[in-house]
């Protein structure tokens, strides 16, 4: 017992702690960037608010209910009509049946006029860039139509500007959320679905697959940069460049599996390496992108994503691994 009354204070001292990861407000529906995600988290606060006021009700009822039995007495025989029966049906047809039709209906229509219009596919006019993404299991492409530009599970906007985001996928339904931006959107086979993006300021948000789909759902994370407009420009100039000179270590072992936009590697069974240094992360948001990471990654991916695509290259010797590396990180 007094384990246990330990454990629970210590518990509780913890919560702020906990709580204080929450206070980064990266990936929370409840800390909107957008208007989308404003209403769609007003939209839950009235709801809650309802919920709460419901409960309220309900336990005031019941406990009226409990007193007024103890007062009576409890097994006393009730037969006949008693005068606060009809009072009782009144109570079970209007808070049962009418209360929650009325209440239902309100919240349809509510959701219906703010949430599901604002949050709605937009039309191609009211856009100013279509932003391609495609679901892998287990990570997501990133194409820019119009450009050369492929890259995997860091996407970038101008911020403060409307971007058609159309989402497919090459495999299994999966569903693209970045919670502070807007709702989530499914990646259906033989689908194109499509939501706005849009960041009310500039910034890095993070996402997550949201339908499970198979053993590494959980390392499906993705992120949205929203960049100032001149920062935006140069990113995406940047990325339209060919490959920085090709490295022949990596054409051997690596080329038919990803593509290097300048080289002759065009695999597409993994993501697009061509600016693969540009990018924060590695493995849809597994592991950062850094030197030892991503030797770490080459070497045995399986050990920290297992079931992914990539085969093991513990075999290789340490030199040509080595190599790999140096050229992968140049391609920024
Ligand atoms: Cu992709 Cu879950």
């Amino acid at each position: 017992m007094r384990g246990r009354v330990g454990t629970g204070v210590v518990a509780l001292a913890a919560a702020p702690l906990l709580l204080a990861g929450c206070g980064d407000k990266t990936q929370n529906a409840l800390a909107p960037e957008s208007h989308q995600a404003r209403d769609i988290a007003t939209l839950f606060w009235w709801m809650m608010a309802g919920a709460w006021i419901g409960l309220a009700v309900v336990v005031g009822l019941l406990l009226l209910a409990w007193k007024r039995r103890n007062r009576r007495g409890f097994g006393r025989d009730t037969e006949g009509e008693k005068p606060g029966e009809r009072l009782g049906w009144l109570v079970v047809v209007g808070a049962g049946i009418v209360v929650p039709i009325v209440l239902l209906a309100t919240l349809f229509v509510v959701s219906d006029l703010f949430v599901i219009k604002t949050t709605q596919a937009p039309a191609a006019t009211t856009t100013k860039r279509t932003v391609l993404v495609i679901g892998h299991q287990w990570w997501w492409e990133v194409r820019y139509p119009g450009t050369p530009i492929v890259t995997a599970n860091e996407i970038h906007i101008p911020v403060r500007t409307p971007v058609r985001l159309e989402v497919r996928t090459d495999d299994v339904i999966h569903s693209f959320w970045v919670p502070q931006l807007n709702r989530k959107i499914d990646t259906l086979p033989g689908q194109t679905n499509a939501i706005e993006l849009y960041a009310d300021a500039a910034g890095r948000y993070r996402g997550q697959c949201a339908e499970f789909c198979g053993l590494q759902h959980a390392h499906m994370g993705v992120y949205v940069f929203a960049d100032p407009p001149a920062k935006f420009s140069a990113w995406l100039a940047e990325q339209s460049k060919p490959a920085a000179a090709g490295q022949n270590e990596f054409l051997d072992h690596c080329s038919s599996c990803h593509a290097i936009r300048g080289t002759s590697a065009s695999g597409d069974v993994g993501p697009d390496l061509t600016h693969l240094a540009s990018r924060t992360t590695i493995g849809g948001l597994t592991l950062p992108n850094d030197r030892d990471e991503l030797r770490a990654w080459i070497r045995d991916s399986q050990h920290f994503k297992r079931g992914n695509k990539m085969p093991s290259f513990a075999q290789l010797p340490s030199s040509q691994l080595d190599a790999i590396v140096a050229y992968l990180e140049g391609l920024k």
